[in-house]
């Protein structure tokens, strides 16, 4: 069996989860959860990044033992990880013994392989970014993301990243792939050709973070601690053990488009350096605004998502997330773009289907799954379209596209839709002809539950409703052809239950 290891980027704990995290952890778990159903064998991870200035600061500032506070968010994002329903297989905290260990071991082996040198910083650091600026960098005295910057001056290791400016170019070269979008791959091809500086990777001014093995007044510098964790997740140093042997290097590291200088350059740099095979592919997403504005702690504007789901639904708040915009642009998330989105796709749409067949199948065969007699032109055009229909939407979700993805999931909603309005089988019912209804009302159900496999990754919860009303469990789940183009897979001697009400329309009113 193929494997894919995903991972999402750990979140740093200095405060509460938002909506932009929930973000990557969904697109995540989307991911993991098709290619588990396509057939792989998945290691999903993600966790916590839980040093540095910035989280000791958050830490003093509410007089919390630093330990106390990192533990207290940290559990925030796990519980945020149960109501996204994630199926992460592992969540790592970069303070626990196994990832210091980790971290440890990959600066000794850099400092064997001569790539790790003592010297002075003296430039800009910002705390929020937890991040090195050039002085020509800098937009009117601060980072280019609007963070403050300080100036720092310090004793400070460095990692020899200069060296790596060559290989990093051929390695780009070589693979077109490695980032995505193609607009991201660009931007960091131009900053790595516009030279690479050896950057600090140490820290002497505070204590929260690894110590560094042979000195320690210094600190690991937090990016380097933080990327190591996709290794020691998976057992690192014992790169003999089973996980590693069978899951480095990751398939896919998720990230959002402010941290892909860490991941696309630094990232690489290390690995190559401690001679680790390199990851297959960086993606990068956008950023959400709230109602256009970023959001901010002081505009008191970020979103919490246990309130979107509360209010509207987990399922709910997956898709919009996922099909609002195509991965790799920003997004805005607002109630009313929210609303609209549940009531189109979901309530009038989707729902409908679900709604009209299931009552038509109870009210004319007592919920008895409807048997084949001949069938038509029709039938054969609707199935046929949606072979190719699925085939496309394996696609797309192989290629990260997840609005494109679900956009031929509705397809495929409205295709049925259109096919029963077509068929009319409340007339095939008046007009007591049974086989035609009975076979027109067979297809339907049967689209139903191929829809219920391919929206399984963004909507688990109804998938799994629907699997249910249909006498199916989650093991049945798969995207090969006899599942997806079988119209013939229910059993004809099952009796089917009323799904509950999936995805009620949201009514309030839109401004
Ligand atoms: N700790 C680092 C990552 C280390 S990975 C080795 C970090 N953490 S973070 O908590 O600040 O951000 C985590 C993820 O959330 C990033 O991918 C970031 O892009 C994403 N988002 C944070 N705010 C966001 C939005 N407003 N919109 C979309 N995603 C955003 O960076």
């Amino acid at each position: 069996m193929d494997k894919i290891y995903i991972t999402t980027p750990i979140y740093y704990v200095n405060d509460k989860p938002h909506v932009g995290h929930a973000y990557t952890s969904i697109a995540c778990d989307a991911l993991a959860r098709f290619y588990r159903i396509a057939g792989y064998d998945v290691f999903f991870l993600t966790g916590t990044d839980e040093h540095g200035l910035k989280i000791q600061q958050s830490a003093e500032k509410k007089d919390i033992n630093i330990q106390t506070f990192v533990d207290d968010v940290s559990r925030n994002f796990q519980n945020l990880s149960q109501s996204l329903m994630l199926t992460n297989d592992y969540f790592i905290r970069t303070t626990s013994e196994q990832h210091k260990n980790s971290a440890s071991f990959f600066w000794e082996t850099l400092v064997e392989k001569d790539q790790i040198y003592l010297d002075k910083y003296a430039g800009w650091y910002s705390v929020r970014d937890e991040a090195y600026y050039q002085e020509e960098e800098l937009v009117n005295g601060k980072a280019p993301t609007g963070s403050e910057v300080e100036w720092v001056e310090e004793p400070s290791y460095f990692f020899r990243l200069s060296e790596w400016e060559k290989p990093l170019l051929d390695f780009y070269k070589k693979n077109p792939d490695f980032i995505k979008p193609k607009s991201r791959y660009n931007e960091v091809l131009r900053f790595v050709e516009s030279g690479l500086r050896d950057l600090s990777v140490s820290r002497t001014g505070f204590k929260w973070g690894i110590p560094v093995p042979e000195n320690n007044n210094h600190v690991m510098y937090v990016w380097l601690d933080a990327l190591v964790n996709y290794l020691s997740a998976l057992g690192y140093p014992d790169t003999a053990g089973d996980k590693f042997k069978r899951f480095w290097p990751a398939d896919f590291h998720i990230v959002g488009k402010d941290i892909l200088r860490f991941h696309g350059v630094y990232w690489p740099a290390f690995l190559m350096a401690a001679d680790i095979p390199l990851p297959k592919q960086l993606v990068a997403h956008g950023w959400w605004t709230v109602e256009k504005e970023k959001m901010s702690k002081s505009l008191g504007n970020v979103v919490d998502p246990n309130e979107v789901i509360d209010e509207f639904g987990l399922d709910q708040f997956r898709y919009f997330l996922l099909r609002e915009v195509p991965f790799g642009n920003d997004g805005d998330f607002s109630r009313d773009s929210l609303i609209l989105r549940i009531n189109s796709d979901l309530a009038n749409n989707f729902g409908n289907l679900i709604n009209r067949v299931f009552s038509m199948i109870l009210k004319n065969f007592e919920g008895k799954v409807p048997k084949y007699s001949n069938l038509t032109k029709s039938e054969d055009a609707l199935t046929g379209k949606i072979e190719i229909l699925t085939s496309q939407y394996k696609n797309h979700m192989t290629s990260t596209d997840f609005s494109k993805a679900i956009s031929k999931v509705i397809e495929i909603v409205s295709l049925v839709n259109k096919y029963i309005d077509s068929q009319e089988p409340w007339a095939l019912a008046k007009n007591g002809e049974t086989d035609r209804l009975s076979t027109v009302l067979r297809i339907s159900l049967e689209s139903i539950r191929i829809l219920s496999f391919l929206i399984y990754p963004i909507c688990p919860l109804s998938s799994l409703k629907i699997l249910q009303s249909l006498g199916l469990d989650e093991e049945i789940l798969a995207l090969d052809s006899d599942a997806l183009a079988n119209f013939s897979f229910l059993k004809e001697d099952l009796i089917i239950t009323k799904v509950d009400l999936l995805f009620p329309k949201i009514d309030k009113k839109i401004s």
